[in-house]
């Protein structure tokens, strides 16, 4: 397959990565990797794809990457921010924030909740599809479903809900009477989600709404609903999701978005695609916006929590 180094292709590349033609999109990393191993657009479309294999993730125990261009065939999963994914070893507590070392990762992964058997289950069938790096990994599944607890929301809004497991945890800890609006345009990765909402008991607590998240979101009455959010879809749209979701938060309620540090890629400044300097955008946004109080933690892959006024 030919591959186009010049040209908008770069920012056409990002915007692939959320999209279900995935597997064209490593075809096409691979290939090119595998002609020009230093291009620098198919860098950064790496690092936007989670992919990045740069000489510090060497040193942190990633693959290289022409261990990486060689694996990419055989659909190895490298998880959120370029994590080494165990596939098959359902012990996801391995995966580690990129803001962490290995040993220190471990020790923190020890001192957290471990998933219980269905998510076990979960993230065991996940590991075997080619995006499985999407979904979050357990401390985190552990701090929304802790967020949930805190604050006491009874209705939850999630943009970006994969295969189902930040909802599962979040919906695991709302009364009875809560609810979980989830959005997500995929009806694959979200049927493997129902599965395990159904199995847990809590499918009649998620609404499921299948299609782009902005128009799901546009289509609802623009008045205050929910007491928490959860973006975690396409980071291009980042910046309009900020805008539709305040005013459908309740005085009170948070707001939680991940990813926001991009593996560290918001702070280089050589670094523009499309999905970056959306995320830049929406960092910015988010802190000048009077509505909002908002803090980025460096936790997981960034994650930015904010509470309406
Ligand atoms: C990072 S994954 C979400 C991971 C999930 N929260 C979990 O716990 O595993 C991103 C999801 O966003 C969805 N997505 C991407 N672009 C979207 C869009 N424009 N509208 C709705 N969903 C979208 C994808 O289908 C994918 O399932």
């Amino acid at each position: 397959m030919d591959f186009d180094h010049t040209g908008p292709k770069r920012d056409e590349v990002s915007r692939l990565v959320y999209n279900a033609g995935t597997s064209e999109l490593l075809a096409e990393i691979q290939h090119c990797e595998v002609v020009c191993a230093n291009c620098h657009r198919i860098r950064t479309a790496r690092r936007a794809a989670g992919l990045s294999a740069t000489a510090d993730d060497t040193a942190r125990g990633l693959p290289s990457d022409n261990r990486a261009v060689a694996q990419l065939g055989s659909a190895p999963r490298l998880g959120r921010g370029g994590r080494r994914f165990k596939s098959g070893q359902p012990d996801a507590m391995a995966r580690r924030s990129f803001l962490l070392d290995e040993q220190l990762g471990e020790y923190i992964a020890a001192h957290v909740p471990r998933p219980d058997e269905l998510e076990q289950e979960l993230i065991e069938e996940t590991s075997h599809l080619e995006m499985a790096g999407m979904q979050i990994g357990p401390e985190q599944a552990a701090f929304l479903r802790f967020l949930v607890k805190v604050s006491g929301a009874r209705r939850i809004l999630e943009i970006g809900s994969f295969t189902g497991y930040s909802a599962l945890a979040m919906a695991s800890a709302l009364s009875e009477d809560g609810t979980l609006v989830a959005l997500d345009r995929s009806e694959e990765w979200t049927a493997i989600a129902r599965k395990y909402w159904d199995k847990a008991g809590l499918a009649d607590r998620i609404d499921l709404r299948i299609g782009d998240g902005a128009e799901s979101l546009a289509a609802m009455p623009e008045e205050p609903t929910f007491d928490l959010a959860f973006i975690d879809a396409d980071k291009p749209g980042y910046p309009a999701y900020l805008e539709l979701v305040v005013p459908r938060l309740n005085a009170g309620g948070i707001l939680v978005a991940d990813n926001t540090l991009r593996h560290g890629v918001v702070a280089d400044p050589s670094e523009t695609s499309e999905s970056i300097e959306a995320v830049r955008r929406f960092n910015d946004e988010i802190f000048s916006d009077d509505r909002l109080e908002a803090q980025l933690l460096p936790l997981f892959d960034g994650l930015t929590v904010a509470v309406k006024q």
